[in-house]
């Protein structure tokens, strides 16, 4: 009796009871589609992507990642599979959280990632994918950091065969130094990483975009053989977007070595400039008499006498680490000058601090920065192992990048950048940190080694500067960013 009684419900109570789960579901199913809905479809203040990450060892998962936030970057990589899944999800919703996430999983697996991260299965040899994988609705939950931004330092190299950005036939302005594979390298791999930001698509480098970024005007690239480097590459970059290569000449006809360092190259459709000046230092190498002897100086206050030509730059991207040696400086004995001191001995940082504070100097004074947005490039890391640059060093046998990246043999580096950063943050010229440090650290397999000549020196190997195409493109695909940016 007791029993049968609980069982027999008053039709009144039927009906409240079936409102009620009827209304859950309808409260359910819409605020499962306005969540979906809020995470697929940009608005213009966040971009949301959803990247594979191929783990060879689980099935497919979907890493829900938001793009770099303060501007409107499109991203071009996926949007079929963004499209796939917003119309999909709004065909089929059922109303479950744990569904819709199931629906997600169905989605990923049928889409096409081979295109997206080129083969997948390079990417675990980095070893650093995969930490992090968070379901698309977990990560709503965080969307305080990720408006904050994204730091493009951080990050990890994926293997990607559509890379890289140009070869050595269709770029010229390689100079033998930096042309491996014209030097007897074969293996092309270490030219096919793509830098992957934790959080964020660093945007491929778009070479009409970024002629037009700069039409009309003087891209100037100032610093040591390192940023010889980078503005050789961007001039390869820059040569894939136009059709004919007769409009694109050095203004004086010189042809790139790295004896000379004054170089003009005009391209003729953009009506722009892309220079370099070399100065090894920033500030100006002299002589001075010394008791009998005229020995070579470096006058930390002074600025290097090219900088005539940097002035009245639209672009100007500076940089100086590498001669800032022990060797180069004559280990600062006798070797600093300010005014007619020549100083007995003078430690490098602070040598370096106060040319850098020259060189901030100059720049707070001659550049204008309504006109001219100013640039420093970190400093680029070398991966001699065994020894030194002149003591058998080495780095011919890394074919692939580091998985953690190791003491280099340039530990001076970060005290350097920071330097950099100190001085950069007193000036009233904004000037924006191109830091490629963290990154490029990763690429021992980039340097040339024994491939930066034609007839290979037996003992010397190049662990300091970079193969062309390779790691400086994707310095320049950091300066493409930011200048797109802006
Ligand atoms: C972003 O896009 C919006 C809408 O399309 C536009 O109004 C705004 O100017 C854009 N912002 C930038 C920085 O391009
Ligand atoms: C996936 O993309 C690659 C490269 O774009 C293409 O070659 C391949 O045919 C595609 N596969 C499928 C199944 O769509
Ligand atoms: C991917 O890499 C593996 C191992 O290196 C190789 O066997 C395979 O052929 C590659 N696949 C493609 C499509 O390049
Ligand atoms: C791949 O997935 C498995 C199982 O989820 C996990 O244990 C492993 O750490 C992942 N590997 C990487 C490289 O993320
Ligand atoms: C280069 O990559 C290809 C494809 O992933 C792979 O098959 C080959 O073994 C790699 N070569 C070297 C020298 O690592
Ligand atoms: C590159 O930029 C140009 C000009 O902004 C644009 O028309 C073109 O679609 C872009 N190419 C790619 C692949 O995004
Ligand atoms: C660069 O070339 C110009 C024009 O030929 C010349 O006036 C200038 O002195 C040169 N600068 C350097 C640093 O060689
Ligand atoms: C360089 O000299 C400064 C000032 O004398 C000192 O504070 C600093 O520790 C020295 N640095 C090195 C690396 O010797
Ligand atoms: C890196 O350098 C530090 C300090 O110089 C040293 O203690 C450490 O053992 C080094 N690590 C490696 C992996 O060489
Ligand atoms: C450059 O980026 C690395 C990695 O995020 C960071 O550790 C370092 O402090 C940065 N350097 C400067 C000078 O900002």
């Amino acid at each position: 009796m007791e029993r049968q009684r609980s069982f027999s419900f008053k039709p009144t109570r039927i009906l409240l009871f079936t409102f009620t789960i009827f209304s859950s579901i309808l409260f359910l199913s819409t605020f499962t589609i306005w969540l979906t809905k809020s995470t697929t479809i940009p608005s213009p203040l966040h971009h949301h992507q959803i990247l594979l990450h191929f783990n060879t060892s689980s099935p497919l998962t979907v890493h829900s990642l938001t793009t770099f936030t303060k501007n409107n970057l499109t991203l071009t990589k996926t949007p079929t599979l963004i499209d796939n899944r917003l119309s999909r999800s709004q065909k089929s919703f059922t109303g479950s959280k744990s569904e819709a996430i199931e629906h997600h999983r169905v989605v990923a697996s049928n889409a096409n990632f081979s295109s997206m991260h080129g083969n997948g299965t390079k990417v675990k040899e980095v070893g650093l994918v995969g930490k992090s994988q968070v379901s698309v609705f977990m990560k709503i939950e965080q969307k305080e950091k990720i408006v904050k931004g994204c730091d493009l330092t951080k990050g990890y190299w994926v293997f990607d065969e559509s890379y890289p950005l140009y070869n050595r036939d269709s770029c010229p302005f390689i100079d033998e130094g930096f042309d491996c594979e014209g030097n007897g390298r074969l293996d092309r791999n270490f030219s096919m990483w793509r830098w992957q930001p934790q959080g964020c698509d660093l945007p491929r480098f778009n070479a009409t975009k970024m002629l037009e970024l700069i039409r009309g005007k003087r891209l100037v690239f100032v610093g040591d053989s390192i940023n010889r480097n980078q503005w050789e590459s961007m001039l390869c970059m820059l040569l894939g977007a136009v059709k004919d290569p007769k409009r694109v000449y050095e203004a004086r006809g010189r042809k790139i070595t790295k004896e000379k360092g004054n170089y003009s190259f005009r391209f003729l459709d953009y009506q722009c400039t892309v220079e370099y000046y070399v100065s090894h230092f920033l500030v100006h190498e002299s002589k001075a008499r010394v008791g009998q002897k005229r020995r070579p100086t470096l006058r930390i206050d002074a600025i290097d006498h090219g900088s005539s030509r940097w002035r009245g730059a639209d672009i100007l991207v500076f940089n100086t680490a590498h001669w800032w040696s022990h060797y180069k400086t004559k280990a600062g004995i006798y070797y600093y000058q300010e005014g007619t001191v020549v100083h007995p001995r003078l430690n490098v940082s602070t040598a370096f601090r106060k040319a850098l504070s020259t060189w901030a100097s100059w720049v707070d004074r001659h550049v204008n920065s309504k006109k001219t947005e100013v640039f420093f490039r970190t400093s680029a890391p070398s991966h001699f192992r065994g020894g030194n640059w002149n003591s058998g060093g080495h780095c011919t046998e890394a074919t692939h990048p580091l998985t953690e990246t190791l003491n280099s043999t340039y530990p001076e580096k970060n005290e350097k950048n920071i330097i950099i950063e100190e001085t950069i943050k007193q000036m009233k010229t904004p000037v924006t940190l191109l830091n490629i440090t963290s990154l490029s650290e990763f690429r021992i397999d980039g340097h040339p080694s024994i491939y930066g000549r034609k007839t290979p020196s037996s003992k010397i190997q190049d662990c300091s500067h970079w193969c062309l195409p390779g790691v400086p493109d994707t310095w320049n695909e950091l300066l493409f960013f930011h200048l797109q940016s802006k």
